[in-house]
């Protein structure tokens, strides 16, 4: 296995990823990171990221400096390469300039980590400080015109540094510079595919559970689902699945799942009518974080009981993901909150005194979804796009009513069946409508129409921390437009939202 030690890149995830598409296990600690725990890990590589310090300045981060002494490979990157050559004895120069963007990169020794690449290539900066010598035990192999010390080696410990970043795509050849460092030096098998994990985790799941009950909450996301079917594979119908129906799901939501999971997967789902617990307590309430919360409550309150009904369970599955744990990890820079006040199944452990079965919780989100699919989640479940756990009532401004959650419904279905229809549900991150507060006055069939208005919302993001508007074609808008105008009964106006994040939020409450 590869261990990456976070110095708080945004890149550290896709190193991560990196190693991954090598069929390589690797995890993502934190700067600190003890040595013992790291000599128990037994990594076969070490690879130190990026961060945005300077190697000076105080409370930079670290890592203990005897694991230079433990005879693994490690590759730098970045700061992690200035880490080095600063622990080693070489200097590294401050600077308050920044160089960022593409650079040529000039190799100068084509072996080892640059084996098989071309003599030149281009690859992507971003760093202020630069190496100005290097400890004794090293080369320069690779330069580009603003920093002469690009690349180094010190093939006799196998310690390598880059000052550029290999596992962004803008560099090229970096996913076989990843590859060289991790196949051909530190000599790693490449055994880490969804088949073999999933085969494991059964394992784990069986020896950890034994002939207890599971519990667990499903949203209808491909998170929950996964980790259901895992867990179901493991322990059958031990695995007791709610599904609590708000009403707050878009059309078909519930039918879909009922029919995906319990027809065809046979899991154990109770499903439990709230939609009337739901819209009551919605009743009159406008103001969003007071949905937020309210739904949140209600949530806990109807799954808690629904779960007391099941006797003699000691386990609560999760679908928790591996970016969720790095990120509650990473001590430096990295990404700590989730924005808005999400509610999951998160307090009810502690209150129910049941032990947490998060098997996902080593995989990224493209892993699960090949592991749905190895377990044989049908494909629009596996590449749902995400969904908000208060649902479409946070895409409904102002207050929340039966008639209001219908309009909502119908021009959302319409967006879907078009996006899909123009082979782009995949590509975006989300797309749906949103019902404004607002009516406008319209003409059609020579009446004069008063109704409400739909915006629809369609966004690009790799991560939902940041997203760019997507530029759907005119004539998808147009199509959509017009449908939603002439079948949406209560809609005579369609607005698109061309506002990224930041400044604005994805959802819209
Ligand atoms: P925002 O609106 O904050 O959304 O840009 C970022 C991503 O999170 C989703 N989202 C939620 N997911 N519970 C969830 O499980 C929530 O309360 C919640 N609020 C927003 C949103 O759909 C987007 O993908």
């Amino acid at each position: 296995m590869i261990l990456i030690i976070d110095f708080g890149s945004q890149f550290n995830q896709l190193i991560a990823r990196r190693v991954r598409e090598h069929e390589v296990y690797c995890q993502v600690e934190p700067a600190g990171f003890g040595i013992d725990k790291i000599k128990a890990l037994k990594p076969e590589g070490i690879i130190l990221s990026g961060g945005p310090s300077s190697i000076y300045e105080e409370n930079s981060p670290t890592i203990d400096a005897d694991i230079f002494k433990l005879g693994i490979p490690i590759l730098g990157i970045c700061y992690g390469m200035q880490f080095m050559v600063h622990t080693l004895g070489g200097k590294i120069a401050r600077s308050s300039k920044r160089e960022y963007g593409f650079a040529t990169l000039n190799i100068s020794d084509e072996q080892n980590l640059f084996s098989g690449m071309d003599s030149s290539l281009q690859c992507w900066m971003s760093h202020g400080d630069s190496t100005e010598s290097l400890p004794g035990t090293f080369t320069v192999t690779a330069s580009t015109q603003n920093t002469p010390i690009a690349a180094i080696a010190d093939t006799k410990n196998n310690f390598y540094g880059l000052q550029f970043h290999p596992e962004v795509e803008h560099t090229h050849q970096g996913k076989e510079m990843i590859r060289n460092f991790i196949i051909d030096i530190c000599h790693c098998e490449k055994n880490w595919n969804m088949e073999s994990f999933a085969h494991t985790a059964v394992q784990e799941i069986k020896d950890a559970v034994q002939d207890k009950k599971v519990i667990m909450g499903l949203s209808g996301g491909v998170d929950s689902s996964v980790a259901a079917l895992l867990i179901h594979k493991a322990i059958g119908k031990n695995l007791h699945c709610i599904f609590v129906d708000n009403g707050l799901l878009r059309k078909n939501e519930k039918e879909d799942l009922q029919e995906s999971l319990t027809t065809h997967l046979d899991l154990n789902i109770k499903f439990v009518d709230a939609r009337k617990i739901f819209l009551d307590a919605l009743e009159g309430v406008t103001d969003p974080e007071v949905k937020r919360k309210e739904i949140g409550r209600l949530f806990i309150e109807v799954f808690d009981a629904e779960a007391k009904k099941i006797e003699g369970a000691d386990f609560l599955g999760q679908g928790t993901l591996y970016p969720d744990i790095i990120e509650s990890k990473s001590a430096f820079g990295g990404p700590t909150s989730i924005i808005k006040s999400h509610h999951n199944v998160g307090g009810l452990p502690e209150k129910m005194k049941l032990k947490l079965i998060e098997p996902l919780q080593l995989l990224f989100k493209d892993e699960v979804r090949q592991l749905g699919l190895e377990l044989g989640l049908n494909e629009d479940l596996v590449w749902r796009q995400p969904f908000p756990g208060p649902g479409l009532a946070i895409r409904i401004m102002g207050e929340v009513s039966e008639k209001r959650l219908n309009i909502l419904k119908e021009a959302d279905a319409l967006i879907l069946e078009e996006i899909r229809a123009a082979g782009l549900y995949r590509k975006l991150w989300q797309s749906f409508a949103v019902l404004l507060p607002i009516k406008s006055v319209g003409v059609m069939g020579d009446k004069r129409t008063y109704d409400s208005c739909i915006a629809i919302r369609a966004v690009n993001s790799i991560d939902a921390m940041t997203a760019d508007w997507a530029r759907l074609p005119h004539e998808l808008l147009a199509r959509m437009s017009n449908r939603i105008i002439n079948e949406v009964d209560g809609v005579n106006r369609v607005v698109f939202d061309i506002t990224s994040k930041p400044p604005g939020t994805i959802e819209w409450e």
